[in-house]
Order: structure tokens, then C-alpha cells, then sequence
């Protein structure tokens, strides 16, 4: 079943000007693109800086209107542009793991107030502090950890923080935007294991948009190849990587040393 379909989806952003009578110009970030995910798959985003990647998921996620196109979720139509509220049924269904974990959390807030915010916020039923004790456990933390605020953990430790946050709701779409690139590397293999694990077990949804060639090759199904704004290959993860089929995918991977091939 097709979970996430994007139809012509396109973003375009207003170049600043540089003097007041200059013709208004604008920079495609994002050319019309059809995309469909299918619920339980597993889809690596990879492609040059700047290539758009940020961009699209952002707009699936309904965190940014298109300049065109439309994202229909669940057989919804994600309306970026409505009230906050009215796109709860989206972020229930949703969670987002960014970069960098010392910007996404809040200094003043405990551990476990971070991870309950969205449980609150979303109205999400049940006992919350339960919730969190029970989620800071899967993430590999201690439950009494909840008390303490970010700059008392390790910058591995704040990651967890911000994936415990992320799938405190239980949601069936996760999305992470570089995700680990703040981790070592045991810690990227612990965070790995735990994704893995939150798939087979709640047959999550992943998107995951990454530098890191191995990181894809162990976690994808399937992988995307953007290039100025377009996805320019799409197939299995095996496919894309062994045989690719574009010239620009074969020089992003041979610019990536630790990729294996056969
Ligand atoms: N808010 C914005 N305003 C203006 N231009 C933007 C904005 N967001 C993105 N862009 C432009 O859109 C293009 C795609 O950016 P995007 O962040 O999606 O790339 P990316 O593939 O995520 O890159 P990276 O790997 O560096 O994160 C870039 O040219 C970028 O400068
Ligand atoms: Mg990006």
C-alpha cells in the first residue's frame, strides 16, 4: 500500500535581489516530482549538497508549502497551508530526527519533558510519564535519566534524546535528515540496531536522507538519487548501489572511499 505519494511536487525560492528595480527571480529547489513510499518501506535519500534533498522531505512532511503539486498521506491531502491544528492528524503519524541534537533540544527543558512535549501537545492518550520512562529504555537510556537536562549528556546520548522524542507517539512514518552524522561511530551502530529493531517490531515507515553510503546500504530498501532539485534514479537499494544506472550516481558513489562493491 502506498503510504506517502507525491504528485508534481515543486518548490521554488525567491532569489534576494541585489538593488531594489531587479526583476524578481527565483531558484528551483525542488523540479515537479512524482514520488510514491510505500507503508513499512525503507527509503534512503542520497545526492550532492544541495540537491534538493532537505527540501523534499521537508515538504512531505507538510513542514513547507509547494510552489506546486500536492502530498497526499494515508490517502490525505497534506494542506501546508492550513492552522497548525488542523495537520495533528500528519504529526501523529509522524516523526522527525534532525542533525544536529545539541540545536533540536531545549537547554532549559528536562530529558523527559522533551520526550512528553509532542505526547501532550499531539493529545496523545495514556500515561505520559510511563511513556517516556519506557521509551527512554528502548533508546538505550536509564528511565531515571528523564530528570536530567541536555547538557548533562554526551552528544550520543542527546541523539537518543531526540529519537526518543521523535517516536515517543508511536508514529508510523519516521524521518530522519541526517541523523546520525553527530554520532561515533558505536553509537551510529547502536542507533542503527535500534531502527532496525522499531521496524521489524512496529513496521515503521523510514526515510532517511544521508551522506553515508553504508548507513543506506544497511538500513534501506530502497534508495533515491537527487541531482539539482530531481530524482534522478530510484530502485532497490542493491540496484541503485551495484548497478547503478545514471552516470551521476556512479561518481557520487566512487567519491565515497567506503563504499563495497562486488
Ligand atoms: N529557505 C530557503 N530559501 C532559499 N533557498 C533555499 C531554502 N531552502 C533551500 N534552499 C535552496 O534549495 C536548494 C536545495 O536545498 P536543500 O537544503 O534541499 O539541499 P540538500 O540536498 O538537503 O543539501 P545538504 O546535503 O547540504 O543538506 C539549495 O540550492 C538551497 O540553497
Ligand atoms: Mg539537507
Amino acid at each position: 500500500m502506498t503510504l506517502i505519494r507525491a504528485e508534481g511536487l515543486s518548490r521554488r525560492f525567491p532569489v534576494p535581489k541585489r538593488h531594489v528595480f531587479e526583476k524578481q527571480h527565483q531558484s528551483t529547489a525542488l523540479e515537479p516530482t512524482d514520488l510514491e513510499i510505500a507503508e513499512g518501506e525503507s527509503l534512503g535519500l542520497i545526492g550532492e549538497s544541495g540537491s534538493g534533498k532537505s527540501t523534499l522531505v521537508r515538504l512531505l512532511l507538510g513542514l513547507d508549502r509547494p510552489s506546486g503539486g500536492r502530498v497526499i498521506v494515508d490517502g490525505r491531502d497534506v494542506d501546508a497551508a492550513a492552522r497548525a491544528r488542523s495537520l495533528h492528524w500528519l504529526r501523529r503519524q509522524t516523526g522527525l530526527v534532525f542533525q544536529d541534537p545539541y540545536a533540536s533540544l531545549d537547554p532549559r527543558m528536562t530529558a523527559g519533558q522533551i520526550i512528553a512535549e509532542p505526547l501532550w501537545a499531539l493529545d496523545v492518550p495514556g500515561d505520559h510519564g510511563a511513556r517516556v520512562r519506557d521509551v527512554l529504555v528502548q533508546v538505550g537510556l536509564d528511565a531515571d535519566m528523564a530528570d536530567r537536562h541536555p547538557h548533562e549528556f554526551s552528544g550520543g546520548q542527546r541523539q537518543r534524546i531526540a529519537i526518543a522524542r521523535a517516536i515517543a507517539h508511536r508514529p508510523r512514518i519516521l524521518v530522519g535528515d541526517e541523523p546520525m552524522s553527530a554520532l561515533d561511530v558505536t553509537v551510529r551502530a547502536q542507533v542503527l540496531a535500534l531502527f532496525q529493531q522499531l521496524r521489524a517490531e512496529q513496521g515503521l515507515t523510514l526515510i532517511v536522507v544521508s551522506h553515508d553510503i553504508g548507513l543506506v546500504q544497511n538500513l534501506s530498501d530502497t534508495v533515491a538519487v537527487m541531482k539539482d532539485g530531481r530524482i534522478v534514479e530510484r530502485g532497490t537499494t542493491a540496484a541503485v548501489l551495484q548497478h547503478p544506472r545514471e552516470d551521476y550516481t556512479r561518481q557520487l558513489l566512487a567519491a565515497i572511499p567506503s563504499i563495497r562493491r562486488p
